[in-house]
């Protein structure tokens, strides 16, 4: 149903089962199954299972983050074309919201703690980033994608040889992460200046490192 033939109480009720959907686990079924070569799950001892448990929470919390980006620069997006994309794009990111909590379950571990806070900042921050501009949040989307990618690529490097299964989980999700950076440039995203590239990667930063414990 087009979000424009709603009516303002059934497109905040829409916005508010999104929400929940993506911050509370199991609730999204995956459109796609994970994109793994085999049934097998790997062996692992404590320590790299715990390691493995650290970086696929970061993961998980990334995509909890896309939800709440993607959501409030639907939110807050002065077209009806940009809405749309921004939607589209969530939809996109759920699949990879779905295979992180399975291979957080198949490890015995749980997503991050802090997941409906990570929600509500990437809401807001979604949400200024609207409200500036389509260009600017299009280029904010590519920025945020390309970070992305970068810490995808440094957590396959840091996998345990046998962790086959996780390697290939996070290989197609880069894969779709640089593509929806080339959508969004293709859009019109503009180059962020090197202030908002820098505040950025900090609080990545600080959200990697607690999500990796917590
Ligand atoms: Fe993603
Ligand atoms: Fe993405």
């Amino acid at each position: 149903m087009a979000q424009r033939s709603l009516s303002k109480i059934d497109q905040l009720l829409l916005g508010v089962d999104k929400a929940l959907r993506a911050v509370v686990p199991h609730s999204n079924p995956s459109t796609r199954p994970l994109p793994v070569s085999s049934d097998e799950i790997p062996e692992l001892s404590i320590n790299e299972a715990r390691h493995v448990a650290g970086l696929m929470r970061i993961n998980h919390t990334g995509e909890v983050c896309a939800q709440g980006l993607y959501h409030g620069q639907a939110f807050a997006a002065k077209n009806d074309d940009v809405k749309q994309a921004m939607q589209q794009s969530a939809e996109e990111e759920v699949d990879h919201l779905v295979w992180c909590e399975v291979r957080l379950d198949e490890l015995g571990s749980h997503p991050s703690i802090f997941t409906p806070l990570w929600y509500s900042m990437s809401f807001g921050l979604g949400a200024v980033a609207g409200a500036i501009s389509n260009e600017f949040s299009l280029g904010f989307v590519a920025e945020t994608e390309a970070q992305v990618s970068e810490h995808l690529q440094d957590h396959i490097g840091q996998l345990p040889p046998q962790d086959q299964r996780s390697r290939e989980i996070l290989a197609q999700m880069d894969i779709e992460e640089l593509h929806h950076r080339e959508l969004a440039l293709a859009n019109g995203g503009a180059a962020l200046s090197p202030l908002v590239r820098h505040t950025m990667r900090w609080m990545a930063n600080r959200m990697k490192a607690t999500a990796y414990h917590l």
